[in-house]
C-alpha cells in the first residue's frame, strides 16, 4: 500500500508564483516515488487554481469547507465548488480550525457534504494534552463518535482519519509524538471504528499521523507506530525539505 503524504500548506504562501514552485516540487516527488507515496497538497483557497495549472496529476486538498450548502454564507466555500475546481481531499477538524470554534458537529455535517461531493475527508483528531489517567481517550472517542454515527460503512473506504496530537503539532508543539503513542491511538482508533460498525471495519479506514513530522521521524511513525500516511505542516512549504522527507520514507 502507498503511504499518503498530505502537505497542509496552511495560511503560505503569500504569492501565487511561491505556490507554483511548492506544486512542481509535489509534483516532481509523485512521479519520483509513486511506487511508494500518493503525494496530496492542501493550498489556501486562493492558490488552488494555481495549483490545479500545475498538473492535472497532482492530487489537490482544501484545508476546509462550508458545513451547509445552498445557504447565503459569506466568506464561505462549498464542497460542490471545490469538486469543480478539482479538489478531491479536505481537512476537516484540524485543531487550528477547532481553537477557531469548530464543533465535532460541525466537522460532522462537512464530512457527510464532502462524501456526497466525492471528495475525501481528511478528519483530524486529537488531544490538547495527556493526563496519566487516560482521559485524552474520552477526547479522541468523542471526535471519532460524532461523525462515525452518521456515516455508513460503505463510506469508511473513503474517508482518512488524521491522528494530530495538539501538543506536537506546529512551531509551539511541546515535544514529538513517539512512534509507540502514535501507534498506540492508531489502535485505539481503529477500535472505535469497530465498536461503531463491528468485526474488520476498523482496518477499512486510512489513518495517517500528524504533527511535527520531517525528513528525521517520518519512517518510525509508519513502521513501528503504524500510520498509513503522513499530515505535514512547516516541512511541506520547505521544497528541499519535503523532497528529503519523500526520500526517506521511499528508502
Ligand atoms: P506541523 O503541522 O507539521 O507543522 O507540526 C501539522 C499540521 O498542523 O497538520
Amino acid at each position: 500500500m502507498q503511504l499518503l503524504l498530505i502537505g497542509n500548506w496552511k495560511m503560505a504562501p503569500q504569492k501565487p508564483a511561491e505556490a507554483q514552485k511548492l506544486a512542481r516540487t509535489a509534483l516532481a516527488i509523485s512521479k519520483k516515488y509513486k511506487k511508494f507515496l500518493s503525494v496530496v497538497v492542501c493550498p489556501p483557497f486562493i492558490h488552488i487554481p494555481t495549483v490545479t495549472k500545475v498538473s492535472k496529476t497532482l492530487s489537490v486538498g482544501a484545508q476546509t469547507v462550508a458545513a451547509e450548502a445552498n445557504v447565503a454564507q459569506t466568506g464561505l466555500v462549498d464542497a460542490g465548488m471545490l469538486r469543480s475546481s478539482g479538489v478531491s481531499y479536505c481537512i476537516v477538524g484540524h485543531s487550528e480550525s477547532r481553537a477557531r470554534g469548530e464543533t465535532n458537529e460541525e466537522v460532522a455535517a462537512k464530512v457527510l457534504r464532502l462524501l456526497e461531493k466525492k471528495i475525501t475527508p481528511v478528519i483530524c483528531v486529537g488531544e490538547k494534552e495527556r493526563d496519566h489517567q487516560g482521559w485524552y481517550l474520552s477526547v479522541v472517542k468523542d471526535q471519532l463518535e460524532s461523525f462515525l454515527s452518521l456515516i455508513p460503512r460503505a463510506a469508511l473506504k473513503n474517508i482518512v482519519i488524521a491522528y494530530e496530537p495538539v501538543w506536537a503539532i506546529g512551531s509551539g508543539a511541546v515535544r514529538e509524538a513517539t512512534p509507540l503513542e502514535c501507534r498506540e491511538m492508531i489502535i485505539y482508533i481503529r477500535k472505535i471504528i469497530t465498536d461503531v460498525f463491528g468485526p474488520k471495519s476498523g482496518e477499512i479506514v486510512r489513518v495517517i499521523y500528524g504533527g511535527s513530522v520531517d525528513e528525521k521521524n517520518a519512517l518510525g511513525f509508519a513502521v513501528e507506530g503504524q500510520a498509513q500516511g503522513y499530515l505535514v505542516g512547516r516541512v511541506s512549504l520547505d521544497s528541499k525539505r519535503f523532497s528529503a522527507l519523500a526520500a526517506s520514507i521511499a528508502k
